[in-house]
């Protein structure tokens, strides 16, 4: 039985895709070359250093590990002045109904994010209260598709893997809920989340108690 909802934060509860790759792609352009939108698809779910790796060796960059960190640190100065103006708007179609029945009843709700910058940004939407448990960047050593986050997630929430459904925008991150042992809802295109059990567009007009029927 489902007792815990795993929600990954980027592309599932707001739309922050868009500000990573303004950021990133300034550093790349900076750099003398640039990064497709398409490209930025694959660095969905992807922590900030792999994601850096994956930039530098698309544009056959090779730098030092120090300048590494001072480019991911720019970019996530970038990146905190774009996100910084965010406000409960930002908030994707449907999430705070979705919440809201959630809240009618027993099941508990966790985020499971890789980014560092998680809980700044659910402040800003409003939403920070709402999480009976936060795991984010800053609170694992392993990216998904790792299960590190979600296996945590269940465990801050007194939970077993079984127990828990994972919603998940990107490919890593329905990898890293499937390496969990756990249920996954994608939420994007099906022809792109093939590993998850259901795929969803969004939350809008979803009925709680008809998707837990599909699921479990
Ligand atoms: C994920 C995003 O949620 O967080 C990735 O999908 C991002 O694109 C990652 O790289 C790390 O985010 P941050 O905020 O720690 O740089
Ligand atoms: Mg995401």
């Amino acid at each position: 039985m489902i007792k815990g909802f795993l929600f990954d934060l980027d592309g599932v509860i707001v739309e922050t895709a868009i500000f990573h790759y303004q950021a990133w792609r300034k550093m790349a352009n900076d750099l003398g070359f640039d990064i497709s939108e398409e490209f930025n698809e694959t660095l969905k779910g992807v922590s900030r250093m792999d994601s850096l790796n994956l930039i530098l060796a698309h544009g056959n960059v090779v730098l030092l590990e120090e300048e590494k960190i001072e480019l991911a640190t720019k970019k996530n100065e970038h990146y905190l002045t774009l996100v910084s103006k965010m406000t409960a708007d930002d908030i994707l179609p449907g999430v705070r109904e979705f919440f809201a029945q959630i809240k009618q009843t027993d099941i508990k709700i966790a985020l499971g994010s890789v980014s560092k910058n998680a809980k700044m940004i659910l402040e800003g939407v409003g939403l920070i209260n709402d999480f009976d448990a936060i795991i984010d960047g800053t609170k694992i050593s392993k990216g998904k598709p790792d299960p590190e986050v979600f296996l945590k997630g269940a465990a801050e929430l007194g939970l077993s893997p079984e127990e828990c459904l994972v919603f998940e925008d990107a490919v890593a991150g329905v990898e890293a809920g499937k390496n969990a042992g756990m249920k996954v809802v994608g939420i994007g295109h099906a022809e792109v989340l093939t590993k998850a059990d259901i795929v969803l567009k969004g939350f809008e007009n979803i009925d709680l108690r008809q998707l837990l029927s599909k699921i479990q």
